[in-house]
């Protein structure tokens, strides 16, 4: 679909537009596709005072199609405008689909690089060793909203010979003044890798390293994001095909945040063992997040809440949308481990602010939208029911999630922790993000039950703080 074609169909599907803003599992303060699928937060950025959001998306349908990268803007992460779809798979190297991608900010504007998805459909193919094409595609925009050229920068020829057709997603990290871009990848023999290429003109690209684990760990690393936080090189990207392992890895898919003491000698880097991977998200809809810097120098997490593949679904596609964004999220590294909280401008949200004692907070019912934070003092073992069904416990060093029969389809996560010192949830409708011990562990799921009473028993002392979330506020910038 070129842009041409997404103006005309646009007016044709008003009503869709209508309904979906009728539904009532509708999100207030997350961004969601104004109607059909969105998928990966795309070319995150903050150009001139205004923070950029661009997403996977596929307008008309609420199920995987050809992608164009949709388009949020915010100054303030309160008030939004929804713009003009960016990028559209309108060449012969994106024809089926303008995959994820990234941005690198300027004095003079911004560049992206993102993946242009091509499929070949004239043999039997098996679309790994051959029948797709993963271009990456260089733009450059003054403004983050028009595009002042396209250029093809590498195709799969210019990846490593011992690479699958799957590579794919690049993002920039600058060090030392030159640009190095990374990208995900399966190689010949499914084992999931990062590949690093250098520039030292954004424009002239050359494999230089890669990245990938001693003994596998998946087949296909998804959306990798290099950059220093704290003082630590991280990567953060989204294997495929890891086994369940303890409590760990129990999603389809996985996203974690990988500690790295590379030091960028050019050859293989092999990282040696995977015992301090983190996953960024313990919760049923989370993966393929980006970060960026922004003008205040704050590391900004955005993930997609949802995750492809799975066996759960979202009774929203229904109603003709599906899929949200997470929360923003400021990162920080502290003693090696990751710790994500949500910006601080949520607080500007928060109405109404109540407190209780674990006595007093029985059978109450919660805000559709709301704000929960509870800080415990000797907690053994706890109790929180949320919603109908819905509830989050603490027993024996074990947290457990349970969706109960409100998950369509998903049922409990679980982490172990050491003790338990506070939680902060915000439930949005559909929607929960649960931050443990000041965000060092993350549950991020969708939910689709009845309302239902709050409440908290067990072993503990708790001062518990709700508040309601009045939502984000669109179209005013
Ligand atoms: C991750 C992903 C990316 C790809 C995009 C396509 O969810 O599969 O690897 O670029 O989505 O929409």
């Amino acid at each position: 679909m070129n842009k041409e074609t997404y103006l005309t169909e646009y007016p044709k599907h008003e009503s869709m537009r209508e309904n979906v803003k009728k539904d009532k599992n509708r999100l207030h303060f997350h961004m969601m596709p104004p109607t059909g699928w969105m998928n990966d937060p795309n070319g995150l950025c903050e150009f001139q005072g205004v923070n950029h959001i661009y997403f996977q998306y596929t307008p008309f349908l609420a199920g995987w199609g050809t992608k164009l990268w949709g388009h949020y803007t915010t100054k303030d992460w309160i008030h939004y405008k929804e713009e003009e779809p960016f990028l559209y798979p309108d060449e012969e190297w994106d024809r089926d689909g303008v995959y994820s991608g990234s941005a690198y900010t300027c004095e003079d504007g911004i560049h992206y690089f993102y993946t242009g998805n091509v499929k070949l459909w004239d043999k039997d193919y098996d679309y790994i060793m051959n029948g797709r094409e993963q271009n990456t595609i260089h733009v450059f925009s003054p403004d983050g909203k028009n595009i002042a050229y396209k250029k093809l920068v590498m195709t799969n020829d210019d990846y490593p010979v011992n690479m699958s057709k799957h590579v794919r997603d690049p993002k920039i990290y600058k060090k030392d003044g030159r640009y190095y871009m990374i990208q995900g990848g399966r190689d010949a023999e499914s084992y999931g890798c990062a590949l690093l290429f250098c520039s030292d003109d954004l424009e002239h690209w050359k494999w230089y390293d890669t990245v990938r684990t001693a003994k596998p760990f998946g087949y296909m690393w998804e959306c990798p994001d290099l950059f220093e936080l704290d003082g630590q090189l991280c990567l953060i990207c989204c294997p495929q095909g890891v086994e369940k392992k303890g409590y760990d890895y129990w999603n389809v898919h996985q996203c974690v945040c990988i500690p790295l003491d590379y030091d960028f000698t050019p050859g293989t880097w092999v990282i040696k063992t995977t015992d301090n991977f983190q996953m960024v998200d313990r919760g049923f809809d989370f993966y393929a997040p980006q970060t960026f810097e922004d003008q205040q120098g704050r590391r900004i997490l955005i993930g997609w809440m949802g995750i492809p593949d799975a066996d759960y679904t979202n009774p929203t596609v229904k109603k003709g949308w599906q899929h949200a964004l997470t929360i923003p999220r400021q990162l920080h590294i502290r003693d090696g481990k990751l710790y994500q909280e949500p910006v601080k401008e949520l607080e500007k949200l928060c109405r109404n602010g109540r407190t209780f004692s674990k006595e007093e907070f029985q059978n109450l019912e919660l805000p559709k939208c709301a704000k929960v934070q509870i800080d415990f003092k000797d907690c053994k073992n706890m109790e929180f029911s949320i919603s109908d069904g819905v509830k989050l416990t603490y027993m024996d060093h074990v947290l457990t999630l349970d969706l109960g029969n409100c998950g369509s389809g998903r049922t409990i996560r679980k982490v172990w922790i050491e003790e338990l010192t506070d939680l902060t949830l915000f439930a949005d409708t559909t929607s929960l993000e649960l931050f443990i011990n000041k965000g060092s562990q993350v549950f991020t799921t969708r939910v689709y039950g009845k309302q239902g009473k709050a409440g908290l028993k067990g072993q503990c002392d708790a001062r518990i703080q709700v508040y309601e979330m009045s939502g984000y506020e669109y179209g005013r910038i």
